[in-house]
């Protein structure tokens, strides 16, 4: 019997997980998602090309690899089919390869408004939401009433999905929201609803599996098996920077509910972290630069929402958050992304501690939203020198490896990799 490896994303997200997964899928056999939904947007570049994908998991583009979305994920339909299409388009066919949970939730187009809805009324303390729906088709699975892929088959579908849809538009109606005002890509809720129909019989296209039994049987059969995590530690509903989080497990402890495996069969946890941080969204961030080095890091990471376009906040990397993150997740193995983001700085800070009303100190605070975190900084002279080229982890620049020594000093953790372009050549393993 295998075990199932594990890769995640250890900062607010958009740390590489996508293009990570990609390099590590000749290593397996099946990549599966365990949570998440739409509201992630892995990137991957290969020969030339980019790709963003949403709900499918990022082994896709090697088709003797199974791909999984487990029973954690959530799947819109419409969206589905859209990353179905754009995949064809790519000469990708993702019918012979792509396995679906029947217990994986749908978010319906009425998710989708409540989200909207939710977000209207909280006003000043927005979360900054995809949008896609994810909280609300999260609290109609917690709250015993979503629908489930598997639930699209029964003769009462229908009856189900207006039902919820029903209360959705009250719920929404009773936080003043305007619901015939409401759209999605420029339609209105019947109209959205239409595609979204249409769309779930492509999904049907698809095999919807027991997927418990069918993971559990990869391992029995000493398949290899690597989950993908969407989003990041500290968008964690239990960990992350409550209340501005995802709705999901995003920890290696989902895995375990999201896919259905056991925890002694979890094996290697690779974290992902960038050299520095970003986050998009409201909530705390407190190596957050507003200045000049802020916005270089924005430019030159090209750092904008993979699924929303919107620029990504940027600051150098927090050591008491990746401790944190590591001790949550156990994380085995670090994959550090994005150095060459500062080829060209003069000093590169790593926040090594947090300095709250002057008392040091290296944990994240149960008050992290509002007490007054300052960073403490270790300053690190850059490496001024292009990475491109660079094939093998030991031909860096001696100041970079310098610099994610310390990284591996300060977590415990070793680093098995580092990745230098967004290309899937250029991921250095150490
Ligand atoms: P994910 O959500 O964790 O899969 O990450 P995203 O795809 O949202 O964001 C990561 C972005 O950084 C994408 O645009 C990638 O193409 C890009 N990227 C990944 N690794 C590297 C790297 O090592 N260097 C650079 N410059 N870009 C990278
Ligand atoms: P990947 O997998 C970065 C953020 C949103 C918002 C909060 C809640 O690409 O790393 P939600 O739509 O889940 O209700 O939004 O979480 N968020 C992400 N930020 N990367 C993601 O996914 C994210 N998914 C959600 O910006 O602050
Ligand atoms: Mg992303």
């Amino acid at each position: 019997m295998t075990k199932i490896d594990v890769l995640l994303g250890l900062q607010w997200g958009d740390e590489g997980k996508g293009k990570i997964v990609d390099v590590l899928t000749p290593g397996y056999d099946v990549i599966a998602r365990f949570q998440g939904g739409p509201n992630a947007g892995h990137t991957l570049e290969f020969n030339g090309m980019k790709h963003v994908l949403h709900i499918i998991p990022s082994g896709i583009f090697h088709k003797d690899k199974v791909n999984l979305i487990g029973n954690g994920v959530l799947i819109e339909p419409r969206i589905f089919r859209q990353e179905i299409e754009a995949l064809s388009e790519k000469g990708v066919d993702a019918t012979q390869n792509l396995f679906i949970s029947k217990k994986a939730h749908l978010i319906l187009p009425s998710h989708r408004m409540m989200d909207a809805a939710n977000e209207q009324a909280k006003g000043n303390s927005k979360i900054g939401s995809t949008l896609k729906g994810i909280g609300p088709a999260y609290t109609d699975k917690i709250a015993r009433s979503g629908i489930r892929v598997g639930d699209t088959l029964a003769p009462d579908f229908r009856e189900h999905y207006t039902l919820l849809k029903e209360q959705h538009i009250r719920m929404a109606q009773t936080l003043g929201f305007d619901v015939k005002a409401f759209r999605i890509d420029g339609m209105d809720l019947d109209q959205y609803e239409a595609l979204w129909m249409e769309s779930l019989e492509t999904l049907k296209k698809f095999r919807f599996v027991n997927s418990e039994y069918f993971i559990n049987q990869c391992l029995k059969d000493n398949k290899k098996v690597l989950a993908e995590g969407a989003q990041a530690m500290m968008l964690d509903i239990d960990f992350g920077t409550y209340p501005f989080v995802t709705s999901s497990n995003t920890i290696t402890a989902g895995v375990c509910t999201g896919l259905g495996v056991a925890p002694s069969t979890i094996g290697k946890v690779m974290g992902i972290t960038k050299a520095y941080c970003t986050r998009v969204g409201a909530g705390p961030f407190p190596t957050e630069l507003f200045d000049e080095t802020g916005s270089r890091l924005c430019e030159l990471g090209h750092e904008y929402g993979a699924t929303t376009g919107r620029p990504r906040r940027c600051g150098w990397i927090d050591l008491p958050a990746l401790r944190y993150a590591c001790m949550i997740n156990g994380v085995t193995d670090l994959f550090v992304t994005k150095p060459d983001v500062m080829n060209d700085f003069e000093t590169v800070k790593m926040c090594t501690a947090y300095k709250i009303n002057g008392q040091l100190t290296d944990e994240i605070p149960f008050e992290y939203n509002t007490l007054p975190i300052e960073p403490v900084f270790t300053p690190y002279d850059g490496w001024k020198q292009s990475l491109q080229g660079i094939d093998r982890y030991d031909d860096l620049p001696e100041r970079l490896k310098g610099y994610l020594d310390a990284i591996e000093q300060q977590t415990g953790v070793h680093i098995a990799a580092v990745s230098i372009s967004p290309d899937r050549k250029d991921v250095l393993f150490k």
